[in-house]
């Protein structure tokens, strides 16, 4: 009788196990869905999207922009919107931090979107996971790999500057520094140098490059040359220059073709390609476009899944700028 009860039981017992495991695997790891708008806002999607294309059709730039606020939202305290936060009298965000201060655009196409959706639906859509969506329409509006968007980040009601400034890479930054800051996100070495090709758009201040246009040896003279026009010695701190001088508005792999011919701008460009561990990957980019793409795509994803705040974690901000 026993041994009949065990050998019916068994399986069901590890069936059981099986499932119990599954779901708490699954409540465990802060889950994000591409579905997760789906009854709740079915149309969340295609206005994010309408916006971003209106908007880059308006300034090409735009697509840059939001595609590096995203960024610069999942390397503080994780993809949580703690970059759209507003400084108050009593409340600092991360604005004035060094990497965004003067840098960060596109803060109103954001208001505009979140307007829209909170006619839609309510208090349903976070800021966070409108950063993320609208960093994919950039990148196809201007020519680039789409992907699914994971979605049900919520909005943090806190911010950091002081993360802000020590979690951002500076763009005078060695390779092993720029690996490390990319590393303590959970980001891979790899990853690091498929998302440096979001610098394939966009542009970048004087102040940033200048030391690199007069000093450094490791740039194409030529270009080098062309630059100091613009980014005189002295002065012209904010005047700008496009990140990839090839094509600026397209996103492609020219951002690496640039680097095998020694014209990344910024220092921390270069240094994917400068006699290092990355050369190779810079090199296969450079030739091969739809492995950048599909690379490009996998590791934005990631990144958009640095420690989200899910379930009932946070909240949704009515107003991106300052939390309920
Ligand atoms: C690898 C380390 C990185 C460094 C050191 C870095 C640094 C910078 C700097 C210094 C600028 C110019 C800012 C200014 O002139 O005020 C810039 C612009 C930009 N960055 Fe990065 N970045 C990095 C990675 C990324 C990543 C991972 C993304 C997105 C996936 C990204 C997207 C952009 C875009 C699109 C722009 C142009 C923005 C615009 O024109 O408004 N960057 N970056
Ligand atoms: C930010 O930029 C403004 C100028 O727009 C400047 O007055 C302020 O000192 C800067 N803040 C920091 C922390 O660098
Ligand atoms: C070039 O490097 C020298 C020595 O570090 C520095 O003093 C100078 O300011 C740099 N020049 C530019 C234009 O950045």
């Amino acid at each position: 009788m026993a041994s009949t009860a065990t050998c019916f039981s068994r399986p069901f017992v590890l069936l059981f196990i099986f499932f119990f495991v599954f779901v708490l695997a699954s409540l465990a790891s802060a889950q994000l869905s591409p579905t997760f708008y789906s009854s709740s806002c079915p149309l969340a999607l295609t206005t994010i999207k309408t916006a971003v294309t209106a908007a880059v059709a308006l300034d090409r730039r735009m697509g840059a922009s939001l595609l590096r606020l995203h960024f610069h939202d999942c390397f503080v305290q994780g993809c949580d919107g703690s970059v759209l936060l507003d400084d108050t009298s009593t409340f600092t965000g991360e604005k004035t931090a060094l990497p965004n201060n003067n840098s960060l655009r596109g803060f109103g196409v954001v208001d505009t979107i979140k307007s829209l959706v909170e006619v839609l639906c309510p208090q349903t859509v976070s800021c966070a996971d409108i950063l993320a969506v609208a960093a994919r329409d950039s990148v196809v509006a201007l020519g680039g790999p789409s992907w699914t968007v994971q979605l049900g980040r919520r909005d943090s009601t806190t911010a950091s500057l002081s993360a802000a400034n020590s979690d951002l890479p500076s763009p005078f930054s060695s390779l092993s520094a720029l690996i490390s800051s990319f590393s303590n996100k959970g980001l891979t070495a790899s990853e690091m140098v498929a998302l440096s090709g979001a610098h394939t758009i966009g542009l970048a201040r004087c102040t940033l490059f200048r030391n690199r246009i007069y000093n450094e040896t490791n740039i194409d003279s030529s270009f080098a040359t062309s630059l100091q026009a613009n980014c005189p010695t002295s002065g012209g701190d904010d005047n700008l220059a496009p990140l990839d001088t090839s094509t600026r508005n397209i996103f492609d792999n020219f951002y690496y073709k640039n680097l095998v011919s020694q014209k990344g701008l910024l220092h921390s460009d270069q240094e994917l390609f400068n006699g290092g561990s990355a050369d190779s990957q810079v090199n296969s980019y450079s030739s091969n476009s739809a492995s950048f793409f599909s690379d490009f795509a996998s590791a934005v994803v990631k990144m958009g899944s640095i420690s989200p705040l899910t379930g009932s974690s946070g909240e949704i901000r009515t107003n991106c700028r300052q939390v309920n």
